[in-house]
Formats: structure tokens, sequence, C-alpha cells
């Protein structure tokens, strides 16, 4: 007999009281039950702060970016007057989205269906042979907007309007990342994967403390010095941190991973930003549906000048390496968690912190969010 566990009992199952050296994974069914990801969806993606896109795409006026938040269309564009402004990329009329390209430069969003056209402000200018139609405001037909910053060099939104500022989101990831003065690096190139794993694992695999480093990345490992890396939690982050040493056994890998130390910044729920000495990759992991998440690599570099061209394709070569050894282990944990044989996994109290702050964090949005949707519902 197959027993269906309600989402209370499912998320009951956790225990976020439980210090670190008692403490154990969340339970398999949280990456595999579809209920569990549309409860994310409506609540960790709805109410967190999600990158949409870089800064230097919305610059100028009329610049904009598009994307998909918790399956929601949204697009983000600066106004004439300078500001940046976050809208549902959903028109008024019959809900196409208005714009369709993923970032670009407009005077008016023009809708492609039956072209209405919106200012950069959101409001609605014009509607092709709508003369005749009664008790229309076009006033009350703007496109809806939501919350949108820039931090660092990263355009964010926030579907939840009564959402904090994202700098009081951040906390103390904001003063963390200051020094390493990254708005002083340029993009350079993307690598988009995608990945049969629940978007969970993939966090997980990045928040393991650098405990898969030895075993599974044997290059990245040949620089790290792995015995003194460091595992902070703070607010909604961790950061890993490593001391460097220089590498005889693979040369690709030390020649593109330098300075002191090694800085790995993860956001919760979905954003991690990796810095060495003038470099910086920043992960962003999006999910798709239960079983598969995309994840996109954004490369910058102090120096993107063609001269650097080739020694900067190197490194985003070696990024790929990394990358490519994590993923075959990623969807290999998604079918293990499906097994009759799993319930969940104890953590490494010397490595995996990280991990559990973001279970803890997980646990706190969804029973949360579970309780809000059970209240409506009465
Ligand atoms: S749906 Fe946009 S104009 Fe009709
Ligand atoms: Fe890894």
């Amino acid at each position: 007999m197959i027993t269906q566990y309600s989402v209370q009992q499912i998320l009951g199952s956790y225990n976020d009281r439980a210090p670190l050296s008692e403490a154990s994974t969340i339970p398999a069914p949280w990456y595999v039950d579809d209920r569990i990801a549309e409860l994310e969806s409506k609540t960790v993606f709805s109410n967190t702060w999600q990158m949409v896109g870089r800064a230097e795409q919305v610059e100028k006026p009329g610049q904009f970016v598009s994307a998909i938040v918790a399956g929601e269309p949204i697009v983000v564009v600066r106004g004439n007057d300078n500001v940046l402004r976050g809208f549902f990329n959903v028109c008024r009329h019959h809900a196409a989205a208005v714009v369709t390209e993923k970032c670009g430069q407009a005077q008016l969003l023009h809708c492609p269906y039956h072209g209405w056209n919106y200012g950069l402000d959101g409001s609605l200018k014009g509607m092709p042979e709508f003369d005749g139609v009664k008790n229309f405001d076009r006033q009350q037909n703007g496109l809806a907007p939501i919350q949108a910053a820039v931090w660092e060099k990263f355009v964010f939104v926030n579907l939840d309007p009564q959402a904090s500022s994202i700098e009081s989101f951040f906390g103390g990831l904001v003063k963390r990342v200051a020094p390493l003065q990254v708005s002083k690096l340029h993009y350079f190139d993307s690598r988009q994967y995608d990945i049969h794993c629940n978007w969970k694992v993939f966090v997980d695999n990045y928040l393991d403390g650098g405990y898969h480093v030895p075993h599974l990345h044997k290059g990245l490992s040949s620089v790290l010095d792995y015995k003194e890396y460091t595992i902070e939690n703070e607010d909604r982050y961790c950061l890993q941190s490593s001391p460097m040493v220089s590498s005889n056994e693979d040369t690709a890998t030390g020649a593109t991973r330098q300075g002191d130390r090694a800085w790995y910044f993860w956001q919760y729920p979905n954003l991690m930003i990796n810095c060495y000495e003038g470099y910086m990759d920043t992960n962003l992991v999006i999910p798709i549906d239960v079983d598969h998440c995309r994840v996109i690599f954004d490369f910058y570099f102090a120096d993107v000048s063609e001269s650097s061209r080739a020694y900067n394709d190197q490194s985003v070569a070696v990024g790929a390496r990394v990358q490519d050894e994590d993923l075959g282990i990623c969807e290999d944990v998604q079918r293990g968690l499906k097994s009759r044989a799993y319930g969940a996994g104890r953590l490494s109290v010397r490595r995996e912190a990280g991990e559990q702050l973001f279970h803890r964090l997980l646990a706190a949005d969804l029973k949360n969010g579970s309780q809000k949707t059970a209240a409506a519902a009465d």
C-alpha cells in the first residue's frame, strides 16, 4: 500500500530546532513531491528578492530586462526619469507578454498581440480600435507594478508588495561583499545548465562546506587550503571561504583561480556569488519543476579587453569543468532521493552548517506559507 502523506505531515517531518550535531537534512519528500514545489513557488520564490538581470543592462532610459519569477512573467525597465521600475509582463488586454525579448531598449513597451502600448512607467498609452468601449479607465489599465532594485552589479525583483528593502533582506551580506569591490569587474560571458534534479539538490551541493571538493573536484581542490576552509552563517546568507595555495598539479586552475582567498557567498534561497582575485561568477538556480532546475552562470572579470580574452575563456572553461563534475552527482542524488531506501541524512558538524541554515530558512517559509494558505481556505 502506498501512503500519501499530507503537506502538513511532510513539513512536520523535519525538525528545524535540532542542533547541528543532532540535525538531519530535510526529508526526501521535500525534493520529490509536486505539492512542496508548488508551495515553494507561492512562498519562497514569491517573497524573496530574485535576481533577474545585470545592472548594466538597465543603465539607460528605455533599457529593460524580462524574466520569469515563480512562474510570473516580469519586466524591469529604466524610465525616462531614470527611475528603475518593475512590472508584471502581462498585457492588461488579453494577458500576452508585452516584452518578448530577454533584454533591450525601447521608447514604449509594445504588446505584439493587438498592439497596445505602455509607457516606460507602465501607464497605458494607447489601444488600437478601442473606440466605443464603455466604462474603460485607461488609468486603471497600466502594467501592474512590482518592486525592483539594483544591488552591486545585479537587478532584482520581489513579487511581495510588502517585502522589506533588498538591503535589509540581504542583511550582513551587503557589508561582507562590499570590500571585494565586485562593481569594478565587468561581465564577460554566461553558461546555462539544465539539470535533472530538484533545485535544492544543487543548493545543498553548494553548501556542504567543501565536503565534496577533495573527492569530486581534484583540480579545484589543488588550489584550496581545505583544512582551513571556514563556514559562517548570518541572516539569510552563508559565506564559505578558503585560503588559496599555489597549485603544481593543475595549471589551468592555478592560473585562473588566484588571490589570497576564495569567497563563496550563498544568499537564500537560490543565489551564489563566487569571488577570486579579479574574478566573480554568479550562479542563479531556477526551479523548473520538482525534478528539474536550470542554473545560470554569469562570469565577470577585472579585464575584459580583447587581449585578455584567451585567459578569460580558459577561466570560464575551468568553471565549466567544476560544474560538469557537480552535475552528474546532483542527478544521481535526485534519483537516490526517490529510492525507498532513503529518508533523510545526517549532517557533518565540521562542514555542513550552511546546509542546515538553508533547510531551516526554507522550513520557516514553507510552514508559514502553508499556515497562511490553510487560514485563507477556512
Ligand atoms: S494582449 Fe496585448 S494587446 Fe491584446
Ligand atoms: Fe561542487
